[in-house]
C-alpha cells in the first residue's frame, strides 16, 4: 500500500508540474477551481496543491480524517502564511452514523507565562510584544493534534499521510501572486526576529511562479513521519525549538513540549429552525457565539432578496453587538475558568437579550453590556472542509494567528512559530490585534489556552450532513460562518454563490459596522449611517472553504474567490 501510494504520489507530482506548465500564465502557476460537484468525495482548501493531496489520500483508500491530517501537513508546506506545524487549531469530525467529536489542538500559554507578561512597569502594554518575536509564542499543538486524530480515526500509515508534504517541501512549490506578495510584505519583520531568514526571504523580492524549496522543513516532517509525536516534541526538532527559544529570548521549555496535550471535546450542538448545528466548544468562542447569533435571528422573517438590505444588515449588526459583548465577558479556557455555556445558549436568555433591538436606530455599544441571568476574538488562519465517499465529514480551522505567526522561523527546522499569545486578553479592556477585548476569563495563566474565534462547523438536516463550513478572519470568523449559514440554509441560496456574496461584521467594540469595500451600494451604506451605524469599509472579510451535500448525496465544494482556494473531488 505504501509503495503504491508513493508511486501514485510521484505520478501526481509529475501531473501537477506538467499541468502547471500547461496552465501556467505569466500571472499564476495553478489552475484553480472555485466550485466543483461530485458524487463521492470533496476537498476544499486554501491551496490547489493541498486540495490535491487530500484527494490523493482519499483515492488511496484513506478516510476524511486521513485526508485532513495529510492536508494539515501539506498546508504547512504550501501555505506557510497560516498552514502550520508551529501553531494549533480545531477539528470537528462527524461520522456517517452521526457520532461527532471536536478535537482541540489549540496552543497553550507556556508554563513560565504570567498574567502581566506583556505589560511594562507602568502597567501599559508593550507594543508588539504579544505579536512579534519569541515572546509571542504559545506551545504548538498541531503535531500532537494530528497524532491524536490519527490514533482515533486514521486508517492509513502516518508515513503515507506525510510523504506528499515531504516531497512538496523537498522539491519546492511555485508561489502564487498572492503568496509572493505576502512574503514580500512580511520580509522586514521576518528579518527583524530571525538570525537566518532562509528559505522565506531571498535577495530579490519574490515573484509569481518562483520556486520555494524548504529542505529544513522536509527533514522536520521526516522526523514526524518516523517518530510521530516524538519527532516534534522530543529529539532533534525539540532541540532546535528550544535552542531557538534561548537565542531569541523565548520562554518555552522541554516541560512545555512534554506536557502539551490536545483534547477531545464534545461539540457544541444547537438548532437553527429545524436544522442541527455542530460547532466548536470553548476554548473557542466560535460555537457559542454562532448559536447565539442564529438564535438571535431565528424569529426574523427574511427572504433571499432582502438579506443584504438595510433592515436586515441593521438587525444582524445589532445582534452581533450583543453577542460579542457576552464573548468578551464570559468566554475563556474551560479547563481554567467556568464558562456558562448553557446559560449563554438558553433561548429565553438570547431572546430577552435581543428584545431591546430597535428597527429604526442603533444601540451604542457603550449602552450594551454583557447579558445577565438569574443565577448569577488580513485573513491569516485557514479553514478546510472534507467529506469522503462514506460520508465522514471533517471541518478544520488551523492557524499561526497573524500572517506567518510570530515571524519566528525555528532555525534549522524550517517552520514558523505562532503568535497565538495575542489572543489572550493581555490587559482587561485593552483590544488585541483583532480589536477584541476580554476579561479575567481570558487572562493569561500558565498552561491555559487562549480564547479563539475559530468556528469549524457543520449543519445536519434530519440526520443527514448538509453543510461543512468554516473560515479564517480572527474575530470575523464567527460572523462569516453565521452569514454563510443564514444565506445557504435560511434562504436556500446555492453555496458557491453565497460564498462570493459581500459580508459585514460587528463585534460590539469598536462600535463599528465593518463592510467589505466596494461590495455594497452607496445608498445602502448611507441608509445604515442614517440609522446611527458607524460604517467602515475594509478589506475582504473571511475566506470560506465549504461543502454542500444535497438530498441525493451530491457534494458541491465552494472555494472562496477572495483567495487561491481550490475545490476538487471525485
Ligand atoms: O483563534 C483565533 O481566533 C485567531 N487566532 C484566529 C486568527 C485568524 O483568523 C487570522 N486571520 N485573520
Amino acid at each position: 500500500m505504501t509503495n503504491l501510494f508513493i508511486s501514485k504520489y510521484i505520478v501526481l507530482i509529475i501531473i501537477l508540474f506538467i499541468g502547471v506548465g500547461c496552465f501556467r500564465t505569466p500571472e499564476e502557476p495553478y489552475s484553480i477551481a472555485k466550485s466543483a460537484t461530485t458524487a463521492s468525495a470533496m476537498v476544499v482548501t486554501a491551496h490547489p496543491l493541498a486540495t490535491e493531496v487530500g484527494i490523493q489520500v482519499l483515492e488511496a483508500g484513506g478516510n476524511a480524517v486521513d485526508a485532513a491530517i495529510a492536508v494539515q501537513f501539506a498546508l504547512a508546506v504550501v501555505y506557510p502564511i497560516a498552514g502550520n506545524i508551529g501553531g494549533g487549531g480545531f477539528m470537528l469530525v462527524r461520522q456517517p452514523d452521526g457520532e461527532a467529536m471536536a478535537l482541540d489542538y489549540r496552543e497553550r500559554a507556556p508554563l513560565a507565562a504570567s498574567r502581566d507578561m506583556y505589560l511594562d512597569s507602568t502597567g501599559q502594554i508593550v507594543d508588539g510584544m504579544s505579536t512579534l518575536g519569541h515572546r509571542a509564542i504559545g506551545v504548538p499543538g498541531t503535531v500532537d493534534g494530528m497524532m491524536t486524530a490519527h490514533a482515533r480515526y486514521g486508517t492509513l500509515e502516518l508515513r503515507d499521510l506525510l510523504e506528499p508534504s515531504i516531497a512538496l517541501a523537498r522539491n519546492g512549490i511555485l508561489l502564487t501572486a498572492r503568496e509572493a506578495e505576502e512574503l514580500n510584505l512580511a520580509r522586514a519583520e521576518i528579518e527583524q526576529v530571525n538570525l537566518s531568514t532562509a528559505p522565506f526571504v531571498q535577495m530579490d523580492p519574490w515573484q509569481t511562479g518562483d520556486l520555494l524549496i524548504q529542505r529544513d522543513l522536509a527533514h522536520t516532517l521526516e522526523r514526524i513521519a518516523h517518530a510521530g509525536r516524538a519527532g516534534f516534541y522530543e529529539g532533534e526538532t525539540a532541540r532546535l525549538i528550544l535552542e531557538d527559544q534561548r537565542a531569541g529570548g523565548g520562554i518555552l521549555t522541554q516541560q512545555d513540549l512534554d506536557e502539551y496535550q490536545s483534547v477531545w471535546r464534545t461539540p457544541i450542538r444547537g438548532w437553527y429552525r429545524d436544522l442541527e448545528i455542530l460547532s466548536m466548544p470553548p476554548p473557542s468562542s466560535g460555537g457559542v457565539a454562532l448559536l447565539q447569533l442564529l438564535e438571535g435571528m431565528e424569529d426574523q422573517q427574511m427572504t433571499a432578496d432582502d438579506l443584504l438590505t438595510v433592515p436586515s444588515m441593521h438587525r444582524m449588526a445589532e445582534t452581533m453587538r450583543r453577542v460579542y459583548a457576552d464573548r468578551a465577558a464570559y468566554l475563556g479556557d474551560p479547563d481554567h475558568v467556568t464558562v456558562p455555556v448553557d446559560q449563554l445558549l438558553d433561548s429565553l436568555y438570547i431572546r430577552a437579550r435581543m428584545a431591546d433591538i430597535r428597527p429604526d436606530s442603533v444601540t451604542p455599544s457603550t449602552q450594551v453590556q454583557e447579558g445577565d441571568w438569574d443565577t448569577t476574538e488580513s485573513e491569516q488562519t485557514t479553514h478546510f472542509s472534507i467529506i469522503d465517499k462514506a460520508g465522514m465529514a471533517v471541518s478544520v480551522t488551523t492557524t499561526l494567528n497573524l500572517e506567518y505567526g510570530s515571524k519566528v522561523i525555528v532555525q534549522g527546522a524550517g517552520f514558523f512559530m505562532n503568535n497565538e499569545m495575542d489572543d489572550f486578553s493581555a490587559k482587561p479592556g485593552v483590544p488585541n490585534a483583532f480589536g477584541l477585548i476580554g476579561s479575567s476569563a481570558n487572562a493569561i495563566a500558565p498552561g491555559k489556552r487562549m480564547l479563539s474565534s475559530m468556528t469549524p462547523s457543520m449543519v445536519v438536516d434530519q440526520g443527514q450532513i448538509r453543510l461543512i463550513v468554516g473560515s479564517p478572519g480572527g474575530s470575523k470568523i464567527i460572523t462569516t460562518v453565521f452569514q454563510i449559514i443564514l444565506h445557504t440554509l435560511g434562504l436556500e441560496q446555492p453555496l458557491p454563490e453565497v460564498v462570493a456574496l459581500p459580508r459585514m461584521h460587528h463585534q460590539w467594540k469598536p462600535d463599528t459596522l465593518f463592510v467589505e469595500r466596494d461590495r455594497f451600494h452607496p445608498d445602502t451604506l448611507s441608509a445604515l449611517r442614517a440609522l446611527g451605524h458607524q460604517v467602515i469599509e475594509r478589506s475582504p472579510i473571511g475566506r470560506v472553504d465549504a461543502i454542500w451535500i444535497d438530498a441525493n448525496g451530491r457534494r458541491t465544494g465552494a472555494a472562496d474567490p477572495r483567495g487561491d482556494d481550490h475545490a476538487g473531488g471525485y
